[in-house]
């Protein structure tokens, strides 16, 4: 499938997804929602792809929703249409594990966009905020929830409300990403991180994805039963035998997802 503001490519068992609006530092209009969420769930359904990485530019990964595409419209058009619902709801459905690859710039639905990945490794140049707030609106994608999930109450409220943007270093420190890298190196270690992960049993790596997402939904007990229940699951796997038996016999695990 050819895309207009995507550019995609599937290597190795990766998938790599590249927002390609430059002309506008990537923002994120409608056209470009939806053909990310198409490409993401061909990847979902493509049996080769294992892991996602989703990167930008080296100036942008994005810089926010689209201001031009949203500047004339009105309260009854946004409410009427479910503005980015339909496609952040497509997005939260995807299975397998996406890596968000940032660098430069990460605002408003751009740091949303990122924070509705898996995990976020980003270059040393890279820029977060939610400075919706300078154009008289809020952030709408997860600005002020997944925000404060990651990064707690205080910093989520003043870079909501202030709109200051947080450089890298202060985004690791706080937990809003799992690495700061050298820009230069940026797709390498997400890829290779991308690597690490198809080469271990999907099942596995799905059913992570699904138990880790729980720990922001539910309260801790039920997490940890949710999460025990899984792992008791997981022992009906052959990829369960086959990765035990590898580690007595001293030798890399061949996992064949079943
Ligand atoms: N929407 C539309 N166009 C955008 C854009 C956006 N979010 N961000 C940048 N652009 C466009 C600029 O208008 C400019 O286009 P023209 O050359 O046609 O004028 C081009 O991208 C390059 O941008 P700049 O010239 O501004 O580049 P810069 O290096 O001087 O500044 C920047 C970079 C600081 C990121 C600045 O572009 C900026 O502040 N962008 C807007 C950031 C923002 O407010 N994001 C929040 C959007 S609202 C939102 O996301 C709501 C939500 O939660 C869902």
């Amino acid at each position: 499938m050819a895309y207009e503001t995507l550019i995609v490519d599937v290597e190795d068992h990766v998938c790599v997804i590249k927002l390609n609006r430059p002309e506008a530092l990537n923002a994120l209009n409608k056209q470009l929602l939806e053909e990310l969420a198409e490409a993401l769930e061909d990847s979902q359904k493509n049996d080769k792809v294992r892991c996602i990485v989703l990167t930008g530019s080296e100036k942008a990964f994005a810089a926010g929703a689209d201001i031009k595409m949203m500047q004339e419209k009105s309260f009854s058009e946004v409410f009427l249409e479910d503005m980015f619902t339909s496609e952040s709801e497509r997005i939260g459905r995807i299975r397998k594990p996406i890596i968000a690859a940032v660098s430069g710039y990460a605002l408003g639905g751009g740091c949303e966009l990122a924070m509705m990945c898996d995990f976020i490794i980003c270059s040393d140049t890279a820029k977060f905020g939610q400075p919706e707030i300078n154009l008289g609106v809020s952030a709408g994608l997860g600005g002020t929830q997944r925000l404060t999930r990651y990064v707690g109450k205080s910093k989520a409220m003043e870079m909501n409300l202030t709109g200051r943007l947080m450089e890298a270093d202060e985004a690791e420190r706080c937990g809003l990403v799992s690495r700061v890298v050298p820009v230069k190196k940026l797709l390498d270690e997400a890829l290779s991180a991308a690597l690490k992960i198809s080469e271990k049993s999907m099942l596995t790596t799905m059913a992570v994805k699904e138990m880790v997402n729980r720990a922001h939904e539910m309260p801790l007990a039920e997490g940890l039963r949710f999460e025990r229940r899984i792992f008791h699951s997981l022992f009906s796997t052959e990829d369960q035998k086959e990765g035990m038996a590898a580690f007595s016999e001293k030798r890399d695990a061949q996992f064949r997802d079943k």
